[in-house]
């Protein structure tokens, strides 16, 4: 019998084999249809994807695959789905949006170059269904309503899937996204229909979402803390340092950068940030 490891390793064994020209094709129409840039990926992530794609058309080729791509718009979207996995929860890792609430909001809003912008400004990036920055919205609500008041916020969400945003933007979850929120917080923000919970519009006028490709450096916001979880997985290590030295030109000084908790900081950019806590992955623009 076949044991699931061995199925597992055969399948991936078994995948059509993607050549460089049929990647080519694949990137050049994933750029003209979508604007997404499969250069900065990496790349056997992206070709095991496409992989899937090609057995799951019943393509025999990538070739035959790319043809089908050619001439179905709907396959470009299921492609640029497989591309872009939306896995996201509210309060994920609780322990960091604990640390969020008791130390980094706290000295965020003492920032003097808040009171001239115009308030904090947060960027969650590849913030997919919205999960994140709506944690962020309300953990700002419910915990620093004066300061908003006071001061001010803008949550600016980016994602490079325009469809994944269309959902953020209806801001309707299933029970699964939201096991780590208290009851207090489902009770005053979320209103519940058919077994599913939308966010209340208190909460959702604090977020913009907005399209955006994290390789386009020159696209970046200026603002006082960045939440980047779950998304250098996709990238290169240079893109990766390209991207962090972004982030540090476009923080305010004092701003404050949160990773995914298995990502970190790379190359030389290291010096730009000061580690604040290293099993949250939060660190302070120097
Ligand atoms: C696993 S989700 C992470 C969601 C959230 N940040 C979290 O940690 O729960 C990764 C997101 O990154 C987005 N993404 C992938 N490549 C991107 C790019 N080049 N620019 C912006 N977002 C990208 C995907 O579309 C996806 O929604």
């Amino acid at each position: 019998m076949t044991s699931a490891v061995t199925q597992t390793y055969l399948e991936l064994k078994n995948f059509p084999d993607i050549s460089p020209e049929a990647f080519e094709v694949i990137r050049r129409i994933m750029k003209n249809a979508c604007g997404v840039n499969l250069d900065s990926y990496k790349d056997k992530c992206i070709k095991r994807r496409i992989a899937l794609r090609v057995r799951a058309t019943n393509c025999i080729t990538a070739e035959e695959y790319c043809d089908l791509l050619l001439r179905d718009e709907e396959e470009v979207d299921r492609l640029l789905k497989v591309l872009t996995i939306h896995v996201s929860q509210f309060f994920r890792n609780p322990p960091m949006f604990e640390k969020l609430r008791q130390e980094i909001f706290p000295f965020l809003f003492t920032l003097p170059e808040i009171n001239v912008t115009g308030g904090l400004t947060v960027w969650s990036v590849g913030c997919a269904s919205g999960e994140e920055p709506y944690t962020v919205a309300l953990l700002l609500r419910h915990f620093f309503a004066s300061e908003l008041g006071r001061i001010g916020a803008t949550i600016l969400a980016t994602d490079v899937d325009a469809a994944i945003l269309e959902a953020a933007r209806e801001g309707i979850f299933g029970e699964e996204r939201l096991v780590e929120v208290s009851a207090e917080l489902r009770r005053k923000y979320f209103v519940q229909r058919d077994g599913r919970y939308q966010v209340v519009p208190e909460i959702k006028s604090l977020v913009e979402f907005r399209q955006a490709d994290l390789g386009h450096l020159d696209t970046f916001p200026e603002c006082d803390l960045i939440l980047c979880r779950n998304v250098f997985i996709y990238f290169e290590r240079s893109q990766q340092e390209a991207i962090l030295h972004g982030f540090a030109d476009k923080l305010h000084p004092g701003g404050v950068l949160i990773l995914g908790k298995s990502e970190s900081l790379v190359g030389d950019v290291r010096s730009r940030f000061q580690t604040i806590c290293p099993v949250e992955r939060i660190y302070r623009r120097v």
